[in-house]
């Protein structure tokens, strides 16, 4: 890019975004980059990203990218930074492309909030069962109200366990405390007293899980994380205990968790998150304690707009010869 830049200084960064992202955001990529988008919106297969970025200087790509570091090892030389339009980026093998020279960026801070909404409607909702009791009003099996049928789980006083307790676990914990709920958190470190205002750390997650009425899994997915939820993990959690998972399918053993549903060991689960998605394990939708969303964690307008400045604040950053705010070590 540098002898890009030498060679034409009035040049635009070529960028290459690999799916349709809000209208505020394309409008200003295009003011500032030679950009090509993606009107269409499907998801590009590595050998089509790779064609695509023939000659590009930069990516802007979601986590439908798949970036294993074969992909990124076949991008062009052209190619200098890549920012992700998401906080998570286990979609990209960062460490391949930092050995690469790549810079890697991400957009903490601005879908916080909207994801910690998600977390208390996965809660509630898996809880209270707000996915039968809809069912049952739309298919027109809403009988007289009963006393004894059907009845959900409480949440209000309940104990939340809070696995990753970064911006997100700490936006979820204000909002339970609203519901009067004890916070546990396991978490790499400790949290400052000021941010965890009395949430009780656990340094190790098993000693955690016999805690946890409720489980929320606010952790990144790393080659720690993943598959740590799994037969071992829930065994220690309470009986009847509820599992929220708004981060990333791959932290749980699927097998493990829908035989916890199916026993009636876990009480329900609200996932917005799985593993392979959207091909999600079909056993899934058969269970009636499981409330299932299709990964909306960030999926509100203005949350969107504000992911997509951010990225495109990285790549401005980059290009103009400055350090990107989310370059990713
Ligand atoms: C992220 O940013 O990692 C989310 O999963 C997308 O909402």
């Amino acid at each position: 890019m540098k002898k890009a830049i030498e060679s034409d200084m009035t040049a635009k960064p070529r960028i290459v975004v690999t799916r349709k992202l809000p209208q505020p955001v394309e409008e200003r990529i295009s003011r500032l980059f030679d950009a090509t988008f993606n009107a269409s919106d499907e998801v590009l297969e590595p050998d089509v990203l790779i064609a695509r970025a023939d000659n590009a200087d930069g990516l802007l790509v979601t986590p439908t990218d798949k970036l294993k570091a074969e992909t990124i090892a076949r991008l062009p030389e052209s190619v200098r930074i890549i920012a992700t339009f998401s906080v998570g980026h286990d979609h990209i093998e960062v460490p391949a492309a930092l050995k690469r020279g790549l810079i890697v960026t991400n957009t903490p801070d601005v879908l916080t909030n909207a994801t910690a909404d998600i977390v208390m409607l996965l809660l509630l909702g898996a809880a209270r069962g707000a996915h039968w009791g809809e069912r049952m009003v739309r298919e027109k099996r809403w009988g007289a109200w009963s006393p004894t049928h059907p009845l959900g789980l409480d949440v209000t006083g309940k104990r939340l366990g809070i696995y990753g307790m970064g911006r997100i676990g700490h936006a979820v914990a204000k909002r339970a405390r609203g519901f009067d709920m004890q916070i546990h958190y396991h978490n790499r470190s400790r949290a400052a007293p000021d941010l965890s205002q009395g949430a009780v750390f656990h340094a190790d997650l098993h000693a955690m899980l016999p805690l946890c009425d409720f489980l929320s899994i606010n952790c990144f997915s790393t080659p720690e994380t993943r598959g740590s939820i799994d037969a071992q993990a829930i065994a220690l959690m309470p009986d009847g205990a509820v599992v929220v998972n708004s981060a990333r399918g791959d932290i749980v053993d699927d097998d493990a968790l829908i035989a916890a549903l199916k026993s009636g060991k876990l009480g329900a689960a609200g996932l917005d998150v799985f593993r392979g998605e959207p091909d999600i394990d079909p056993r899934y939708r058969d269970l009636d304690n499981a409330f299932l969303l299709p990964h909306l964690g960030s999926a509100t307008l203005n949350t969107r707009i504000a992911m997509g400045m951010r990225a495109v604040d990285n790549l401005e950053a980059f290009f103009a010869g400055q350090a990107p705010r989310d370059k990713l070590t």
